[in-house]
């Protein structure tokens, strides 16, 4: 029967809609009814087809899976963060991220490496309460043992590990007058989403009673402004001799970064381009330890935006012969829970991590994220971007053309 027997109207190029049971069928039926309603090309459906394991594990990880799409997993070698040689694994699909990552760990090294920092796992549940007398407000604050005893009891393990409620905080919307209620977690090693979710809920009923109000929604805050990480390198300047091309002059080239650095704090549309580079590198990272990329994207620009406008992340200036760099802003990053336990990929590249805790990836997020800043500026200001990309360019042109392992220009 054609979607025109069904009455529904047609899909793009013609092809018979799903049915609106598909969600409910099972992965095999799913991907047969897909396959009728697609008629995909052999190879369109290998790339998504990863083995009957890989294909189970995505049907529990979400609704109405059919496959998975396969992103180059990548390691950029040769990193020195904190005294400590590491090997980081990054997803991603863009060619040129994971060769800049490795050429800039080569870089800082030679300076003594990345040295990082984070803070505490702090993160926010906010519970938006409606029509709360003002009078009612001391009341909530009174509440404060029995509110922080409720958030424990939820999340038991978390509080054994030495994380759990640690704060709370009010603030009354100025236009809609609705009362926020902020629960502030130390979540420990989880990215802390479903940790803090859930005691946002568990709480409402509790912060209803005491305030007199409504609950509008129970929910955390992606923000993780008080879970920050950053990371700084400092590199003498001769060190830099290497990296830059045959005329130009170490200083002429660390002066130019410095300047860019400050291009992307005057100049917001720069700005966002400069913080999408690092997050080239954190989101990578992010992807391939199986973490909320979106989270820490959100986070990320949010922080950037903190005064207003859009800035830079990360600051550079020269002193004293070398130049110094440094980055700050907020990671919102697990080693357990969710799919970053669940999925065997993502245990792999704790693996090459050497299983760190929450705080040390964020703190190597956090360096990687800088490197990759770094190896962007000095391109940028140096003869560009482009070359670096046109080789591996050229790479994915040949493999088009039928270019195999071993044909391809390097
Ligand atoms: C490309 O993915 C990232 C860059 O545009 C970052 C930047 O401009 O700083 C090279």
């Amino acid at each position: 029967m054609s979607s025109m027997d069904s009455g529904l109207p047609e899909a793009p190029s013609g092809r018979r809609p799903l049915p609106e049971s598909f969600r409910r069928l099972g992965l095999a039926e799913r991907q047969q009814s897909l396959q009728e309603s697609l008629q995909p090309g052999p190879q369109e459906w290998q790339a998504i087809s990863p083995g009957e394991k890989l294909a189970e594990l995505a049907d529990v990880m979400v609704e109405s899976a059919i496959g998975t799409l396969a992103v180059p997993l990548g390691v950029a070698t040769g990193f020195l963060i904190d005294g400590e040689e590491l090997d980081i694994p990054m997803a991603v699909e863009e060619p040129s991220v994971i060769a800049a990552a490795t050429f800039a760990a080569r870089l800082t090294r030679q300076g003594g490496g990345l040295h990082t920092w984070a803070t505490e796992p702090v993160m926010a549940a906010q519970v938006f309460l409606e029509a709360v007398p003002e009078q009612r407000e001391a009341a909530i604050l009174a509440a404060r043992t029995q509110i922080a005893a409720e958030v424990d009891a939820v999340q038991p393990g978390m509080k054994r590990r030495g994380g759990g409620f640690r704060e709370l905080r009010l603030q009354r919307l100025a236009e809609s007058g609705v009362l926020k209620v902020e629960l502030a977690v130390d979540v420990r090693d989880a990215m802390g989403a479903n940790a803090l979710n859930t005691a946002a809920e568990a709480v409402a009923p509790l912060l209803e009673r005491v305030s007199g109000g409504r609950a509008l929604m129970s929910i955390l805050s992606n923000a993780a402004r008080e879970r920050r990480a950053g990371a700084r390198f400092s590199l003498p300047l001769p060190q830099l001799s290497r990296a830059v091309p045959a005329g130009t002059s170490v200083e002429d080239a660390a002066g130019r970064i410095v300047l860019a650095s400050q291009v992307a704090q005057e100049d917001p549309e720069r700005a966002v381009t400069h913080n999408k580079g690092i997050m080239n590198g954190i989101s990578a990272l992010a992807l391939a330890t199986a973490n909320d990329t979106r989270a820490v994207e959100a986070a990320a620009h949010a922080w950037a935006a903190r005064e207003g406008p859009v800035r830079g992340l990360s600051r550079y200036e020269c002193r004293d012969g070398a130049l110094e760099a440094s980055l700050e802003l907020p990671l919102a990053l697990g080693t357990v829970g969710g799919a970053v336990a669940f999925h065997p990929a993502s245990r792999l590249s704790l693996r090459l991590l050497g299983f760190p805790d929450g705080r040390r990836l964020a703190r190597i997020a956090a360096a990687l994220g800088l490197a990759q800043n770094f190896a962007a500026l000095l391109a940028l200001v140096t003869g560009g971007i482009q070359r670096g990309h046109m080789r591996l360019h050229a790479r994915r042109l040949a493999y088009q053309a039928g270019a195999r392992e071993g044909e391809c220009t390097r």
